[in-house]
């Protein structure tokens, strides 16, 4: 441990063996086939010296530490939307579940601003600086751009200096591909801590004038921090599926390359979510039911082993046909709160996922799953091992200040570098500019 102020409560307390900043270097941590002490550079393969000894490799996990969820406060109710298109509180509740949503009122309330908040409670809850985070993955279905990635504008704005970013694509799947995807580079030993995002604002990009998508869909981001960890569990085994054959039956067809903007594609609305509803209706009910079986499967579980099952909340009958009838699991095991934020997309997950713990219901020990389906067609599991410790331990005041101020400080620093590039680029002449006056 290189410094003192960098052991968290969870590192040292409830999840021991999560490693600490000072073993970023992964000094201790063999690769997966273990190494040959005395034949440094040796493989099996190439005959290590005979007095060789094997130590085997040191188990490394992928722990979820941290986690956390904000959604904009402004409230679209089924009687409102009565007010705005041809529908009706029934038809809505009695086909979705849904009751109501929230929805990103402000301009200043975007995909990015979402992520950011949420990723601040994920690593508050952590107890971790945003300095030690090595990667932040957001998966979205409304990126702020084509280019550059949301996650990069997050990653600034969390002051989250020695972070790589990246957005992943995978539409509603997003939030399980991206966890996957953590779990990935935690197990290589690429990465310590992963911030795993999934953040919305799909009232920008939904036709309001559209009765069969506007009632779906609201705003908001969840995040969960993914740490490297000794203790078995965490993210075990994932599933991961795609069907491009069906991309045609949910898009947002135009604003890429196949059709770019253009007065044609903005009049014919084609920067709007298009949908053929029954036909993703069937493919999810047939997929949720599928990869949950299949990871629990790859964890080494069954059904009946199955603490809580945490579904894409898309569809209360979706919900309903699949996880529910189709693999029996009782309803008391599965986690619905779509009533409440209609479909979140990437979001939907880790929203679900605070307020299932929240509620108190995910403890040490549980086994839980992930299951989320999306456009692509792309659908995805993931079993996971809970060992984390749900109470949000005591604050410890130097490191929450040591956070707050770099967030503070993340919004000015942003701001300097901008006026620096700015005065570079205006006022100092560059290199060929000087090159040509020396050649004259
Ligand atoms: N209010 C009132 N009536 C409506 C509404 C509405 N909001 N929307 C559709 N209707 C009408 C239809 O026009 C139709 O009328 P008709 O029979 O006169 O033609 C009737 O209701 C039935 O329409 P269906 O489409 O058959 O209704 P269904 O029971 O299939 O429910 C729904 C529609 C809710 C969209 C359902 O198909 C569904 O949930 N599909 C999955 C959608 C989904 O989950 N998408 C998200 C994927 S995740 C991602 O990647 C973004």
């Amino acid at each position: 441990m290189s410094n003192q102020n960098d052991q968290t409560d969870r590192e040292n307390g409830g999840l021991n063996g999560v490693h600490a900043e000072g073993e970023r270097s992964h000094n201790g941590h063999a690769p997966a086939n273990g190494v040959y002490e005395n034949g440094k550079g040796s493989t099996p393969d190439s005959q290590p010296r005979a007095e060789a000894t094997f130590t085997p490799a040191q188990a490394r996990y992928a722990q979820i530490v941290g986690w956390g969820y904000h959604v904009p406060s402004k409230v679209i109710t089924n009687a409102d939307l009565e007010q705005i298109v041809d529908t009706q509180d029934e038809w809505i509740r009695s086909r979705t579940g849904i009751e109501e949503r929230h929805v990103a009122a402000s301009p200043a309330e975007t995909s990015a601003s979402l992520g950011v908040l949420a990723g601040r409670k994920a690593l508050d809850m952590a107890d971790i600086h945003p300095n030690k985070i090595d990667l932040i993955i957001c998966a979205t279905s409304s990126p702020e751009h084509i280019f550059p990635s949301t996650a990069s504008i997050i990653q600034d704005g969390l002051g989250a200096s020695n972070a790589g970013a990246f957005d992943l694509s995978a539409a509603c799947s997003g939030f399980v591909y991206a966890l996957s995807m953590a779990r990935g580079h935690i197990l290589a030993g690429d990465a310590e801590y992963v911030l795993v995002i999934g953040a919305e604002t799909l009232s920008r990009i939904v036709d309001w004038t559209d009765r069969t998508t506007c009632v779906l869909f609201g705003d908001g981001a969840g995040a969960v921090l993914v740490a490297a960890s000794d203790v078995p569990g965490g993210i075990m085994a994932s599933v991961l599926g795609s069907d491009g054959s069906g991309a045609d039956l949910l898009t947002v067809p135009a604003g890429g390359s196949a059709i770019p903007a253009s007065l044609e594609s903005v009049n014919t609305g084609g920067h709007f979510i298009k949908m053929d509803g029954r036909a993703v209706f069937r493919f999810a009910t047939r997929v949720m039911a599928e990869a949950t079986t299949q990871v629990l499967a790859k964890a080494g579980l069954t059904v009946q082993d199955v603490d809580l099952v945490i579904p894409h909340q898309a569809n209360e009958r979706i919900i309903q046909n699949s996880v529910l009838k189709q693999l029996q699991i009782p309803a008391e095991k599965v986690f619905i709160n779509l009533q409440k934020y209609g479909n979140t997309s990437t979001a939907s997950i880790p929203i679900a996922l605070c307020e299932a713990i929240e509620a108190g219901r995910v403890k040490p020990g549980d086994k839980l799953v992930f299951v989320g389906f999306g456009a692509g067609l792309t659908w995805a599991a993931c079993a996971v091992e809970w060992r984390t410790p749900v109470e949000k331990p005591e604050a410890n005041w130097w490191r929450n200040t040591q956070r707050q101020a770099t967030y503070q400080a993340a919004a000015a620093r942003s701001m300097w570098k901008r006026a620096i590039r700015r005065v570079y680029s205006q006022v100092l002449p560059t290199r060929e500019e000087r090159w040509d006056k020396n050649e004259e």
